[in-house]
């Protein structure tokens, strides 16, 4: 798919949580078919001492409006950054990067487990996977009550549940606590997953185990986003040393080293 640069305009920046915020930004141009697990690199404007850009993975999309959406949770000074730009502002993208998650098939039954911003491709793929609410469940891990979004929104998507370590919301511990994969995964065709690696990890292994088809959208460092820098090589059994921002960001589980 042909990638393009561009200065998109800051429609809202709002914060969901004390961490989280919604970037939505409207392109100049008609937006391409963009897929859930694909994701941007954002310039981070006025700003001496960033000069790379910040990869996120695209959030939400709305073709009638031509606008994007990105979730940028504060993790440095890049994202921080980002979180201070305002309604108005111009901000460059080079986007689409990367190959989203492959589709589900009619009828199959799938669960999607997102962890820190991996939630975002996950919400992404519950909307755009076209399967009906009874057929996608959707798992959100996260260490607190507060470090959870407002997901309200994507009940008509699937039965979303939830985890968080200190037990304030949903199931008390990690993902791999919840019922869903305490009863070993069982009535699902597909897992797809994105969050933080040992999370990713812990559900591949459980995907295997069972013979579940699993995809995991991985979070290696990225820095140009096409191929050149070579900070983002994942060692794979199938594709040698691979450009996490070329050849993923998403990768079948049976591909992966782990
Ligand atoms: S981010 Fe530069 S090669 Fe992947």
């Amino acid at each position: 798919m042909e990638k393009a640069v561009n200065d998109f305009v800051v429609i809202e920046n709002a914060a969901l949580n004390a961490t989280n915020f919604r970037l939505k930004l409207q392109s100049k141009t008609p937006l391409p078919g963009i897929r859930a697990g694909q994701f941007v690199n954002v310039e981070v404007k006025n700003s001496n001492e960033i000069f790379l850009r910040r990869p996120f993975s695209v959030f939400e999309v709305d073709y009638k409006a031509n606008t994007l959406s990105l979730l940028v949770k504060i993790l440095g000074r890049g994202s921080k950054k980002l979180t201070e730009v305002e309604a108005g502002e111009d901000i460059s993208l080079v986007y689409p990067l990367g190959n989203g998650f492959t589709m589900p098939q009619h009828g199959d039954k799938v669960l999607l487990v997102g962890g820190g911003s991996g939630i975002a491709p996950m919400l992404f793929l519950a909307k755009d996977c076209g399967l009906p609410p009874e057929n996608v469940h959707i798992l959100i891990g996260a260490r607190s009550k507060e470090d959870h979004i407002d997901t309200e929104g994507y009940k008509e998507y699937g039965t979303i549940g939830f985890t968080t370590e200190d037990g304030s919301l949903g199931v008390k511990g990690f993902v791999t606590h919840h019922p869903w994969f305490a009863e070993g995964l069982a009535g699902f065709d597909k897992v797809y997953t994105c969050g933080p690696d040992l999370m990713m990890k812990a559900i591949g292994k459980a995907a295997v185990e069972k013979g579940v088809f699993c995809e995991v959208s991985l979070e290696n460092l990225m820095a140009c986003g096409f191929g050149v820098c070579l900070c983002c090589i994942e060692p794979t059994k199938d594709k040698g040393n691979a450009c996490v921002c070329t050849e993923g960001p998403v990768f079948n589980i049976n591909s992966l080293k782990w």
